[in-house]
């Protein structure tokens, strides 16, 4: 189950522009792109994920709507949407990107991405790309892990955890989820409850493996340009890193358009009380000129 976040929020500011293109760059289990679909019904929609079962769950359940061709899925990053062909050449009336992984993604044990279930150190959100988790912490350079977990991760004192990892791994290369989070949690600890240690470890791995942070502020011009004028792009972050970029990108496209509001939007106290993923959401809109 992957409970979409900020639905209304989104298919408010779809409906109200009657779309006739919408292109979901973050597919995901299809809970935003179901909801578009129902809301515009003169819509199409063009569906891309990264994750190859992404696109097999579309193919799986979402056999009508492809059908009628008002839905295409297809294996696609969406930070290279320059080279999306077969888009439509009056340009997207929405785009929508809902950043980060899908419930799904942190649930299965292989994948990677969980401390909570033992797995392969890989956080691949495209199962078909090369660099892993494992690949970063058995190669990148002590130097290199302090600032990524620094930076990515937000880590005040990394030294530790980094200095353990480079003194075991000369023994045994890491290959395993739960191999890391065991040693981030004797070198650092229990500080907060409910918070396990390796949280923003994972997720600076997680962002450096998927190139979440360089991709997005890399294409979001790009974005900005495949939209008609008057449309929208609509993006939800969990990380404050990525809203700082796209907020900056949005401030900054003078010449193609502006953000719809100063003010980011964020879920309601119902929606954080009934999915607590959607606590560090935040939705920002960027509309293009005329
Ligand atoms: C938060 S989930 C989206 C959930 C979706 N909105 C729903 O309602 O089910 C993010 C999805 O976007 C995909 N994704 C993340 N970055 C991507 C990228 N650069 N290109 C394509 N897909 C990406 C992930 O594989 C994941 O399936």
């Amino acid at each position: 189950m992957h409970k979409p976040v900020l639905l209304d929020e989104v298919v408010t500011h779809a409906k109200e522009i009657e779309p006739r293109w919408i292109l979901d760059g973050t597919f995901g289990r299809g809970g935003h792109t179901r909801a578009l679909l129902e809301a515009c019904p003169q819509a199409r929609v063009i569906a891309l994920d990264q994750d190859t079962e992404a696109v097999t769950h579309a193919q799986q359940t979402f056999g009508p709507e492809i059908g009628s061709g008002r839905l295409s899925a297809r294996h696609f990053n969406f930070h290279a949407i320059a080279r999306l062909t077969d888009r439509p050449s009056e340009g997207f009336d929405v785009i929508l990107l809902d950043l980060g992984v899908s419930s799904p993604q942190l649930d299965q044990a292989e994948r990677g991405f969980s401390f909570y279930h033992d797995g392969p150190l890989d956080m691949r959100m495209d199962p078909t790309a090369d660099l892993t988790a494992a690949e970063i912490v058995n190669n990148w350079s002590e130097v290199e892990l302090n600032d990524l977990f620094a930076a990515y991760g937000e880590v005040r004192r990394p030294q530790r955890v980094v200095r353990a990892i480079v003194n075991d791994r000369k023994e045994k290369p890491y290959t395993s989820t739960r191999e890391l989070s065991g040693l981030i949690e004797r070198v650092e600890g229990w500080r907060k409850k409910g918070h396990h240690p390796a949280t923003q470890y994972f997720l600076a791995l997680r962002m450096a493996v998927n190139e979440e942070l360089s991709g997005l502020e890399a294409c979001l011009p790009d974005l900005m340009r495949a939209l008609r004028p008057g449309g929208r792009l609509i993006i939800i972050t969990f990380h404050s890193l990525e809203d700082r970029i796209i907020k900056y990108a949005f401030k900054g496209a003078t010449e193609l358009g502006q953000p719809l509001y100063k003010k980011v939007i964020t879920p309601s106290r119902e929606e954080e009380r009934d999915n607590p993923r959607a606590r560090s959401a935040k939705l920002r809109i960027f509309q293009r000129g005329p």
